[in-house]
């Protein structure tokens, strides 16, 4: 059988296999310290979780229009306009399931074959897998430490050319916490409006952020129009297996991507639409009791890897991980990777799981409780001490 080149140009999300070698590992009996994946320790709030069930009780079991319920398109709508402090109305929101879907689907929406689309590197790897499968040219925006992970003005202007579609930019970042600051948001937005560039704009993170407030490109005037942000509820809510995700972008692509809905997924299950109202539009307490309690993990898992001889960690701005460098340990991320699951016990991710800039580097995620984050440290610590 011969899979199609289409396929053949999809990558994949490493912290799955991560995973899946962890819990081989824990099937033998071993014990694993689980810091690899990107997923909230935490349960879905209660409120949340009851307006499912009643959504289901009253029967919201049957298929919602593609682009989304009306309800919580609205939601969508007053959340993203007071918080981004622009206009967005409901025919500009897509519901998905998940954010990810974004990413995927803008790509395929904007993106023709010799286009050339420029990502963030280290960054979610779903951007240059998307990017490839729309038989697109994925162009890296290496993202350094010397600049704290944030952005590299003249790299990026030489980056952009005349085939240039697209810039994805993910503030705060994963996997290194960093933000764009209102002038390197303000650089790329004066480049895609001279360039007539479209920005996919992944602010997944944008409710978790520690230091300074949050800004979205698409408030910055004439932006609005060419940007797409896409957001969530994985992350803020702890929502990750809900599978409930959305973007808001002008009114043609919104079009083009329902009708890309229409043709894969159909709409999200009703129901789970309905908790996501809920999750708008009821109590916001246990988002921001999460957040402080990532922030007091982010002082414990910063704090105790900078302590670890050869490991030096940048005090992550927002969401929860910490990219720590390992360069000294003259090894590749892949190779200290493995010896810490294997020799120390303790499941992170490769740097190069983001990209090849991500080389160097190991992303710790603190979405776990602190015991688990104390007992990783160590076992961090006793491991690399033995080289
Ligand atoms: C940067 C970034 N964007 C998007 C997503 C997708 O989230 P979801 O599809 O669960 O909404 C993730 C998940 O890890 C992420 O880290």
């Amino acid at each position: 059988m011969k899979i199609s080149q289409l396929a053949q140009r999809a990558g994949t999300e490493t912290a799955f296999e991560v995973l899946v070698k962890a819990k081989a590992l824990e099937r033998q009996g071993k014990n694993i310290a689980h810091l690899e994946i990107g997923e909230p320790d935490f349960n879905t709030p209660e409120n949340i979780k009851q307006a499912g069930i009643k959504a289901i009780q009253e029967n919201f079991t049957h298929y919602s229009p593609s682009q989304g319920i009306l309800e919580l398109r609205e939601a969508v709508a007053e959340h993203i306009s007071s918080t981004r402090n622009i206009p967005v109305s409901p025919d500009e929101v897509v519901i998905t399931p998940g954010g990810k879907d974004i990413i995927f689907f803008t790509a395929l929406a904007l993106l023709n074959p010799g286009d050339e689309a420029i990502y963030p590197n280290p960054g979610y790897p779903i951007y240059e897998s998307a990017i490839k499968i729309a038989g697109a040219i994925p162009v890296p925006m290496a993202l350094l430490e010397e600049n704290d992970f944030a952005f590299d003005k003249e790299q990026f202007k030489n980056l952009v050319t005349p085939k240039t579609r697209l810039i994805v930019v993910n503030s705060p970042g994963n996997p290194t916490g960093g933000i764009l600051s209102p002038d390197d948001l303000q650089f790329i937005a004066d480049i895609a409006i001279e360039n007539d560039i479209m920005i996919l704009s992944d602010e997944i993170y944008s409710r978790i952020i520690y230091d300074g407030k949050f800004l979205s490109i698409a408030s910055i005037p004439g932006m609005k129009e060419r940007t797409i942000v896409l957001d969530g509820f994985s992350k803020t809510y702890a929502m990750t297996g809900w599978r409930l995700g959305y973007g808001v972008m002008n009114k043609d692509v919104a079009q083009t991507i329902t009708k890309l809905v229409t043709n894969s997924d159909s709409c999200v299950a009703t129901f789970v639409q309905m908790a996501g109202v809920e999750a708008l539009r009821g109590p916001q307490d246990e988002a921001e009791r999460m957040k402080k309690i990532y922030e007091e993990r982010r002082s414990i898992i910063i704090d105790g890897l900078n302590e670890i001889p050869g490991v030096s960690v940048k005090m992550p701005k927002g969401a929860f991980y910490a990219l720590a460098n390992i360069k000294s340990f003259g090894k590749t991320s892949k190779e200290l990777g493995d010896y810490l699951l294997y020799e120390g016990g303790v499941a992170t991710l490769p740097g190069t799981s983001f990209g090849k800039y991500g080389e160097g580097y190991i992303r710790f995620s603190y979405a776990t409780s602190k015991e688990i984050i104390k007992e990783g440290l160590k076992r961090t610590k006793e491991a690399l001490a033995k080289l």
